[in-house]
């Protein structure tokens, strides 16, 4: 080995007991930055706002959870990928395109890395984008609605886990593979995949006006597995990088497997220069399915659009793309500094954290001073490429963020605890315990160039005894951390929903004064069933198709009474809401119907479908406590046998004639 680097547990449990030598690490000290305790350091007094927003990813849940900070309120969920019946989404007739994919209507995914758009390496507060890891899909949320309005299918893609991370103009959102699998996908022997099973990068460029992303070409690689990326920033710009596991090309039991070579790699992507090749019309056009929905605010209804053909750039055939850059054995986080010289890699076998230069990356790769290549692709030296070494900081690391003073704070796994230190020296300055097991860490704006280093956000995977006890399984724990001063200091701890891995948190003033309230019926609301007036209500059969345009108003629907529907039927209640003052939402449930409620808010149209069973009298409501008579918001629809002749009629305060 070129240097006494990459020492294993053996060694580093010699750093364990000095950890647990420290004690109140977490608890009893209080910071020398501040006489404040840490109650009053996270205290929010009632009415008073959040200094930030924190969107926390919900892992298994598929969703997206929106915090504030410092006091770790719950301020909303954001559906994704996974169908909410508080809101009504993926229920709902317009919603369900949104969850469409090649593989049909899937009501799930595993949601995991946030990650907010940026103008000039600093976070901008426009969009979310954020990855569905299962089958591989990336969403975009708009901040001004707090709603997902896109999300696309990623094509010859298998665990879409080093994703979805953005360049520091939001050029780019990328969506790594973790699996290598074989492209196209055949029927083939598993133990064949050592050099035939392949993996993809894919970038998806993203409108600047709109948001809309495309996939703009796909990079075809070696099917290593991939774990995490990030973009390069400032003097790394152009540059993506990520860390690459199973250079063995196990295919089973990797944790021994994939365990056997003393380095894994990172993988750096020179996107500039495949925009170049891009443009040179470079690239080979391949045919695939994939799925691209679309939610329109206007009228309020998503769509599914169906692609057929993805841009593939081969770095074999075409050189200066694709780099590997030898690392840390097992990669898991790879960093980039605010400055973009400096790429951690968080080897999850190793004692010790690596850092690589850029300018040294930079250098190497113009000299073309490569000591082999894989599959044709180079490999830089290790030595040539290294800033330096953290010497045994913990073991386990996973993560690392930065704040804007020149410090990195990286999650160690095994040993339950964040350190502290310095960029430039790689000397440690700092150790906080956590509890147990932190996985991903955030800092507002910890992966940019313009870092607010007030906050840090542990987001930890194993909770045990931190809460009163709720059978065998207990929600994650979340620890903030005031890391304003020279000490690190723990101000709170409070449990989270699924399994959060990446945070994306951002100063409330890049966002808050810009939240809609309402649609504005007169000009917000296309939507071809929308309700502006009572004139607009109606009831309409198309065969067995009933379509029933409802206004809903506190404290009525109109109409309330609705007859002359059969079994059989297949009932659609297109309903707005016609209030035009903020957070006054109308819920809308029927006895019996296979689906959710559905949220519908001031100004909006929203669809539910009913398909009737047995003929009887089926109670409608509103499911959102609107007014004083809430309760009194509610109706009833006659459903009669198929073969009924009662014809079609409907009210509000007066009786159907008969
Ligand atoms: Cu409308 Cu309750």
């Amino acid at each position: 080995m070129m240097r006494q680097i990459f020492k294993l547990f053996g060694i580093a449990i010699a750093i364990s007991a000095i950890v647990s030598c420290q004690p109140g690490g977490a608890n009893g000290k209080s910071s020398s930055s501040s006489k404040k305790s840490a109650a009053e350091k996270a205290y929010v007094a009632p009415g008073e706002y959040d200094e930030y927003y924190g969107f926390l990813s919900g892992g298994f849940s598929g969703q997206v959870y929106t915090y504030g900070f410092p006091s770790a309120r719950l301020l909303k969920i954001i559906p994704v990928f996974s169908q909410d019946p508080q809101s009504g989404y993926g229920y709902s007739e317009e919603t369900k395109p949104m969850l469409q994919t090649s593989y049909g209507f899937i009501p799930w995914d595993d949601l995991h890395h946030p990650d907010i758009s940026q103008t000039n390496g600093e976070l901008d507060g426009r969009w979310i984008f954020a990855n569905g890891n299962n089958t591989p899909r990336i969403a975009r949320i708009d901040l001004q609605d707090f709603e997902t309005q896109e999300i696309i299918e990623i094509p010859n893609s298998a665990g879409n886990h080093n994703s979805a991370f953005v360049t520091e103009n939001t050029e780019y959102v990328v969506a790594g593979t973790r699996f290598g699998v074989p492209i196209p996908q055949k029927d083939m022997p598993i133990k064949d995949y050592k050099g035939n099973f392949k993996a993809s990068m894919t970038f998806l460029s993203v409108d600047e006006d709109s948001g809309e992303m495309d996939i703009a070409f796909q990079i075809r690689l070696p099917g290593y597995n991939y774990d995490l990326a990030h973009p390069g920033r400032d003097k790394s710009h152009g540059w993506m990088f990520f860390t690459t596991y199973n250079t063995e090309e196990a295919h089973t039991l990797l944790e021994v497997n994939a365990s056997k070579f003393d380095k894994d790699f990172i993988t750096a992507i020179n996107w500039k220069k495949a925009e170049e090749y891009v443009k040179e019309g470079k690239g080979t056009i391949e045919k695939t399915r994939y799925a691209h929905n679309k939610y329109d605010s206007q009228t309020h209804t998503a769509t599914t659009e169906w692609k057929d053909e993805v841009l593939v750039l081969d770095p074999t055939e075409l050189p200066g793309i694709v780099y590997f850059v030898p690392s840390a054995k097992s990669p898991h986080g790879v960093d980039v500094d605010p400055t973009g010289e400096y790429i951690v890699s968080n080897g999850k076998l190793s004692a010790n954290l690596v850092v690589h230069s850029f300018s040294k990356i930079k250098e190497a790769v113009d000299n073309e001073e490569f000591v082999d290549e894989a599959y044709g692709i180079p490999i830089l030296d290790f030595d040539n490429t290294l800033a330096g070494i953290v010497e045994q900081p913990g073991i386990g690391p996973l993560h690392t963020e930065f704040d804007e003073r020149g410090n990195a704070y990286s999650t160690f796994f095994i040993s339950s605890e964040i350190v502290k230190w310095d960029v430039k020296t790689q000397e440690v300055l700092d150790r906080i315990d956590v509890y147990y097991s932190p996985g991903h860490l955030s800092i507002p704006g910890g992966n940019s160039r313009k870092p607010d280093g007030k906050y840090l956000l542990s987001m930890n995977k194993i909770t045990k005894d931190r809460y009163l006890p709720v059978g065998p399984e207990m929600n994650q724990p979340g620890q903030l951390i005031d890391i304003s001063g020279d000490k690190m200091e723990m101000i709170l701890d409070f449990p989270m929903i699924g399994e959060p891995h990446y945070a994306s948190m951002i100063h409330a003033d890049k966002i808050k004064d810009k939240s809609r309230k309402i649609y504005r019926l007169a000009s917000e609301n296309d939507h071809p069933m929308v309700v502006k007036s009572g004139k607009d209500v109606d009831i309409t059969r198309d065969g067995k198709n009933v379509h029933v345009k409802m206004g809903m108003i506190r404290s009525h629907f109109n109409p309330d009474n609705i007859e002359g529907i059969k079994v059989g039927d297949k009932v659609h209640f297109h309903l707005t809401n016609t209030e035009q003052d903020f957070d006054i939402p109308h819920g809308f449930a029927v006895m019996g119907a296979n689906n959710s409620e559905i949220l519908v808010v001031p100004g909006q149209t929203k669809t539910l479908t009913w398909e009737p069973k047995e003929p009887g009298i089926y109670p409608f409501y509103c499911t959102d406590f609107c007014s004083a008579l809430h309760q009194e918001m509610q109706g009833y629809i006659r459903v009669s046998p198929e073969d009924s002749d009662i014809e079609l009629s409907w009210s509000l305060n007066k009786n159907i004639d008969g």
